[in-house]
């Protein structure tokens, strides 16, 4: 059976990420920050046996290099966790202190932790790396629409993480590991809010039907929850 590991799987997606393959017969490795502190995983892992918590705060290198895994094989790695700071992102107003705690966690972290399961997906089956990312990283959304605001830190950390899994998924190749990109869509969680478009379980349900595909044809791709290909 296959295993994913899940970065802020404690509420929103990455929940709902370990909820669904966890239904589906995975054996789930669901990190978050606190785990003794989530009582939606706590619930999740005495409901199934094959969920197992683990503590993972991506932004220290410390915590990422703590992760007990030896060398299992991780099937499915996903990169979800991020932070979206509302504050200090108009010009004149910029936090510089919280800019860096983005780079650190959205792009950094993901990469982090990317370094340190390598050869865990590497003794994997399916080989797969799946970052989250976010339609407001590209420039041609940007382009067309000014929505969202500024969100300078955000917006940033995230069209750095698209380059920096483009590379990754370049380098990666040739060891048979595929790393795709993932626009969620707007979203029902803390970050989206209540009026967005989607639920955590359309979006994640869409996701995992892209995922169920050919992993190497998803190679440095920038896609959708609906399958669809996302403009840079
Ligand atoms: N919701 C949307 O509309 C939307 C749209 C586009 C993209 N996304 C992307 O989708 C992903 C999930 O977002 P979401 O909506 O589920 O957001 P969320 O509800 O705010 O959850 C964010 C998750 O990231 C975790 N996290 C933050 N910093 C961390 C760190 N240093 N180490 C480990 N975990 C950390 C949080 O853990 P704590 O509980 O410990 O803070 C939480 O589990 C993110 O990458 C986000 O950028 C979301």
């Amino acid at each position: 059976m296959s295993t994913t590991l899940i970065t802020g799987a404690n509420r929103g997606l990455g929940l709902e990420f370990a909820r669904q393959y966890a239904a589906d017969g995975w054996d789930v490795i669901a990190t978050c920050r606190n785990p003794e502190k989530s009582e939606e995983l706590q619930q999740l892992r005495r409901e199934n046996n094959k969920v197992s918590l683990q503590a993972l705060d991506v932004a220290s290198g410390k915590s990422v290099a703590a992760l007990a895994l030896g060398g299992r094989p991780v099937d499915l790695l996903i990169l979800n966790s991020a932070i979206y700071t509302r504050n200090g992102n108009k010009i004149g107003e910029i936090d510089y202190d919280a800019w860096r705690e983005a780079n650190e966690t959205n792009l950094m972290g993901a990469v982090r932790v990317a370094e340190a399961l390598l050869e865990n997906v590497v003794a994997s089956k399916r080989k797969q790396i799946a970052a989250i990312s976010t339609g407001m990283a590209s420039m041609q959304a940007l382009k067309a629409t000014f929505s969202f605001g500024a969100v300078y830190q955000y917006r940033t950390s995230k069209a750095a993480l698209n380059m920096a899994m483009s590379i990754l998924a370049k380098e990666l190749e040739p060891r048979g590991v595929s790393v795709v990109i993932f626009d969620p869509g707007w979203v029902q969680t803390d970050m989206g809010g209540a009026n967005a478009a989607l639920t955590p379980q359309e979006s994640i349900g869409g996701m995992r039907r892209v995922l169920a595909g050919d992993p190497m044809s998803l190679a440095g791709k920038f896609v959708g929850y609906d399958g669809g290909t996302r403009p840079w």
